[in-house]
């Protein structure tokens, strides 16, 4: 949601930021726009709609030849998607242009004291009030006017500014949304994330919240809340650029789903160790907690689901799963004997930093299962386990999902563990079922083609339905939203046992239902609700073990996944239903990396 990228050195900035703002894309926007300081003061151009318009727009340009400039692509929080709402912002006496990443929540408030004090107002955004603001406090020193000005700021923000009287000079403050700033040669850059730097430079320093930054060609200068100098060093990013690109895929879900193989190996080989799992970055005495809280959003609740059944199963301790959008409004009843795990890809989601926050208040440990290095969800949690799944620029979670599960199943057997619940047997089955699964992954993948041919007969169907018990279930749920995200079509997953209590009233002939059937020893079960929804003329598409032939003589079509530890089923069954979700998608022509209305990273309530 929003992206922010900045330049300043001795290139013309409009290429740079454009392509930027290429790269940013994927976060979903409805508008963007670029400002440059010029000879003449600073010029911006903005556009509703793709970064394409914006780019037409520049074209006709003549006075945004500059060497220093910010640029945005916005998702529109308040005020409508338009011109005049998009970013930058700049002040009514043309002194300051901001971009802005967040929300403030007080904006109403200081801007009825601005308009009360003669400023008039361009836009409907809330983001406005910080430019307006910035010009009223300035009286010479623009980090005095930004340090004024966020501190009156409630609400989250990454912020980018240019003033005229400073040439070469990108201030920067972050408070709960992301901002990186990447260290080159005679130039710096900073941006919302790495996959937009990552052409330019592999260095970067995060700026942590409530700090502010000068970014001069040459120079990086961070200060504290309180204005004192930080000094920080550089981190170097191991991404290379091949991936934040699409590598000779017509989308970047294939490549991701492809990638899955190796995002598991990276995830998982490192913490496996002559046999043993050995979590470096966690140092928790599970027999200090009686119970454990998942929490997280979309996907990564999904996620969190199978994650609640394997803990739960090999702890033996009781498991919770809650939505972190729904966290924080519940009576939970947490305390220090409580690990409250929350589950993120980006780092970034509002809801899930939110719950984050109200766990450690209330005096949980926590442990983040992230995969963006440095992001709000890392910084904040007392554990945190990477998945190394590599940056992910498709809307729809595929890579990230998976090492998600593979980091859930790490950490279950590693707590099992601890808790002395696992004999030495099961143990080692079960490190080898994790050691096995990038290659069970692999094969899976094999599926494609058939997937592809499949989803010419059924992409027409208005309405699906996703069944499986226990871990099928939690599978059907992302299956389910896979489908719905990139392809737009309605489906519902359920728990096979309970669509007799309700929804088998919606099965009718021709209705496409997905059966999981990877539970094995709660086949017989799902085999008997199939049964149910056939003989209401229901076309059913199974996806199974390798090693179940039963399954042909009960469905329709049947896609056949290796066999792994039952655990674990769930890594290598999402895979069929991503690439279902995907060839759908494809032949009902939908923009499958940027799913009208939804963002990459969720940083709103
Ligand atoms: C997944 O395909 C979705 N785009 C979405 O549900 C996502 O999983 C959710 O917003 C959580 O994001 P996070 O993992 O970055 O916190």
């Amino acid at each position: 949601m929003c992206g922010i990228i900045g330049y300043t050195g001795s290139d013309p900035a409009v290429p740079i930021l454009l392509d930027g703002l290429k790269k940013l894309e994927y976060r979903g926007y409805d508008s963007a726009g670029i400002a440059v300081q010029t000879a003449d003061g600073l010029h911006m151009v903005k556009a509703t709609g793709k970064v394409e318009k914006l780019a037409e727009k520049l074209e006709q340009a003549t006075d945004m030849e500059g060497i220093c400039g910010i640029g945005h692509t916005r998702w529109a929080t308040h005020g409508s998607p338009s011109d005049v709402n998009a970013h930058p912002h700049m002040s009514a006496d043309g002194r300051f242009a901001i971009v802005h990443n967040g929300i403030i929540e007080n904006y109403l408030e200081i801007k009825t004291e601005l308009e009360e004090k003669g400023i008039v107002f361009a836009s409907e955004t809330d983001t406005e009030v910080i430019v307006q603001l910035l010009a009223y406090y300035y009286e010479g020193d623009v980090r005095k006017s930004l340090m004024r000005t966020i501190r009156r700021l409630e609400g989250s923000y990454a912020l980018a500014v240019l003033c005229a009287d400073e040439p070469g000079t990108v201030f920067a403050a972050r408070m709960s949304s992301p901002l990186i700033i990447g260290v080159g040669a005679g130039e710096n850059f900073f941006a919302s994330d790495i996959t937009a730097l990552i052409r330019h430079t592999k260095d970067v320093i995060d700026l942590d919240d409530g700090e502010t930054a000068e970014i001069r060609t040459d120079s990086v200068r961070i200060f504290d809340p309180y204005g004192n100098p930080v000094s920080r060093e550089p981190r170097h990013i191991l991404w290379d650029i091949a991936a934040a690109e699409k590598g000779g895929y017509d989308h970047f879900m294939m490549k991701e789903i492809m990638e899955q193989p190796q995002a598991l190996q990276a995830t998982l080989e490192p913490r496996i160790k002559d046999g043993r799992i050995v979590l470096d970055s966690v140092d928790l005495d599970m027999k200090q907690f009686d119970r454990i809280m998942i929490t997280a959003c979309g996907s990564a609740y999904h996620a969190g689901c199978v994650g609640r059944l394997v803990l739960e199963t090999l702890c033996r301790l009781p498991v919770e799963t809650e939505l972190a959008s729904e966290f924080r409004y519940r009576d939970l009843v947490l305390n220090e004997r409580t690990l409250v795990i929350v589950v993120s890809q980006s780092g970034e989601t509002a809801d899930t930093i939110a719950a984050l926050r109200k766990a450690k208040e209330d005096g949980a440990a926590t442990l983040a299962i992230v995969n963006v290095v440095g992001s709000t969800i890392a910084k904040i949690a007392d554990h945190v386990i990477y998945t190394w799944a590599g940056p992910e620029i498709a809307v729809a979670t595929t890579k990230g999902y998976v090492t998600q599960l593979a980091v859930l199943d790490l950490f279950a057997v590693w707590a099992a563990d601890q808790l002395g619940r696992l004999d030495h047997k099961t143990y080692s089955q079960l490190v080898k079922g994790l050691k096995a699964l990038p290659a069970k992954a692999q094969r899976a993948l094999d599926l494609s083609a058939r997937v592809g041919r499949l989803a010419k007969l059924y992409h027409d169907r208005k309405s699906l339905f996703f069944i499986g018990r226990n871990l099928d279930h939690a599978v059907a749920m992302e299956g389910s939203l896979k489908l719905k995200e990139i392809s737009y079509l309605h489906s519902e997953a359920y728990a096979a046992g309970e669509l007799k209590h309700g929804t088998i009233a919606l099965i009718e002939p021709g209705r496409l239902v997905v059966a999981l059937c990877c539970c094995e020893r709660l086949y017989e079960k799902t085999a008997s609700n199939i049964q149910q929804v056939k003989a209401r003329g229901a076309t059913v598409l199974a996806v199974a073990p390798e090693s179940n032939h039963q399954i042909y003589g009960e469905a329709d079509h049947v896609l056949r996944v290796p066999g792994v530890h039952p655990l674990f089923f769930p890594v290598v069954e999402i895979i069929p239903l991503q690439l279902l979700a995907y060839w759908v998608a494809r032949e009902n022509g939908c923009d499958i990396d940027k799913p009208k209305n939804l963002a990459k990273s969720v940083t709103v309530e």
